[in-house]
């Protein structure tokens, strides 16, 4: 295509764009109008479903909450007309299902607000460019959205949420690495429940807390005899989860020894029994996890740099929390909001408390948050939740390992407070008071309980 043609196709491009804010809705119509677009905005469904009875655009931006009906229903109604239109959509309140949503109807883009236009200007330019090309890469479908839980709606976490929908359907092994409680398992699993694998187990094996010998077994099976005491056949993770995912948390602790076997698996996906000499093929998805720096473990000789590559085929990235701040209150209220509901609190989130949380730094991300919540939703004075609660409960937090018996006067009746929340179950109670469970039995005994 010459470019005086291209100039031209441009001026006759109508781009539609579906927002309700006026402000963003203004800035977006001139900014476009600028590079030779012609624009045309709406500012409801209504009149965005209207239009596109009307008239087919080749290229539509939209907004996804809008009113009673969202842009998904946009982006619907818009591929209906013309299966060829790329459309753009964009919001603040992104979400695992409505990127699922998105990418199942076949989106072209999903960006997270607040972006810059320029990116959106190159996001419409790719947009028309592959216009150009036959439009034969469709999206995967994905069949089963589930439920809510993950949450998060920072532009990373859409990032995330936008390979996960990507890589799912495929059987591609995928590597996600990430501090400590970052959710890697989580979204192992959402790997796993998008996948055509959704019904067949999904099976988490921690390579970190397994004994190296044990390893192998564990993941390959042994048959009876294969060493004194196997008194039976025992069938490995890799077999039982035929047709499923295994999930290898903590690769990165894997011996350098079982590396090896490991890494001949994925080449040839068979296993063979401890005391086998027939192989079995066996048709499992690997997706591994890891909170270490397996790349440096590599560059020290540690790591097998051929079995880091098989495993690396896909990689996530799953940033800490304190890299998406703005995550913070949207996975408080989610977690408030399941305590509340599974204890039957009606625990309240002061504004203070959540800029208490959002002020901390979360070492132990999601999963120190989630805890933290939990404790606060049982233990807040008052049933508020405010910046002093959270302040405390920092404190306690922090110093827990060292002084886990210094609880306040008041611990018995927080101590029944709890053990009523929990059913009476002394490991969960003793897990949100923050002590070990030695300690809370000690603690019983001597409030005669
Ligand atoms: N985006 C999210 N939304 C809601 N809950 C989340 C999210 N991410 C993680 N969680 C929750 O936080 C907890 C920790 O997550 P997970 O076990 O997946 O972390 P991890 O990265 O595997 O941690 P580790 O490295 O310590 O094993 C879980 O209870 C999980 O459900
Ligand atoms: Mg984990």
């Amino acid at each position: 295509m010459h470019p005086p043609e291209l100039v031209q196709d441009r001026a006759m491009q109508k781009l539609l764009i579906v927002e309700d804010d006026q402000s963003v809705r203004t800035t977006m119509v001139t900014c476009l109008e600028l590079e030779g677009y012609s624009v045309e905005a709406v500012s409801s469904t209504h009149e965005a479903l209207d239009r596109l009875e009307k008239q087919s655009y080749p290229i539509v931006i939209s907004d996804i909450y809008l009113d009673e009906r969202t842009g998904i229903d946009v982006l619907r109604t818009a591929r209906r007309q013309n299966p060829d239109c790329a459309v753009i959509l964009m919001t603040g309140r992104g979400s695992m299902e409505t990127v699922m949503a998105a990418t199942e109807g076949g989106a072209f883009e999903y960006l997270a607000k607040p972006f810059e236009m320029a990116h959106m200007i190159d996001t419409i330019k790719r947009a028309e460019k592959s216009l150009d090309v036959a439009a034969d890469d469709e999206a995967p479908a994905i069949d089963d959205i589930p439920d809510t839980e993950m949450v998060g709606s920072s532009p990373k976490m859409v990032e995330i949420y936008k390979t996960i929908s990507l890589v799912a359907p495929t059987d591609a092994t995928v590597l996600i690495e990430g501090e400590t409680g970052t959710g890697k398992e989580l979204i192992a699993r959402m790997i796993h429940r998008n996948s055509r694998r959704a019904a067949q187990p999904f099976v988490p094996v921690d390579c970190g807390s397994i004994a190296p010998s044990l390893l192998e077994s564990e993941l390959f099976g042994t048959l009876k005899g294969a060493y004194t005491g196997a008194d039976r056949d025992r069938m490995g993770v890799f077999e039982a989860a035929a047709g499923g995912t295994v999930f290898l948390d903590e690769i990165g602790d894997i011996d350098l020894g079982f590396q090896l076997k490991l890494l001949r698996f994925l080449q040839e996906r068979e296993v063979r029994p401890l005391g086998s000499s027939r192989p079995k093929k066996v048709d499992v998805r690997v997706v591994a996890a890891t909170n270490k720096d397996v790349q440096k473990l590599v560059d020290e000789g540690k790591f097998r740099e051929d079995l880091w590559y098989r495993l690396n085929v896909v990689r996530l990235t799953v940033p800490p929390l304190c890299e998406r701040p703005s995550d913070i209150p949207l996975l408080v209220h989610y977690f408030l909001k399941r305590y509340n509901e599974r204890y039957k609190f009606e625990t309240k989130l002061i504004d203070s408390g959540l800029k208490a949380m959002e002020e901390y730094s979360w070492p132990g991300n999601i999963r120190q948050l989630q805890h933290m919540v939990e404790r606060l939703a049982i233990l807040a004075p008052g049933g508020r939740i405010d910046g002093d609660a959270v302040r405390a409960a920092i404190e306690q937090m922090d110093s827990r390992d060292s002084s886990s018996e210094t609880l306040a006067d008041t611990e018995a009746e927080q101590i029944r407070r709890v053990l009523a929340a929990t059913n009476g179950n002394k490991s969960r109670a003793a897990k949100i008071l923050g002590i070990e469970r030695k300690t809370l039995y000690r603690k019983l005994e001597k409030m005669g309980l």
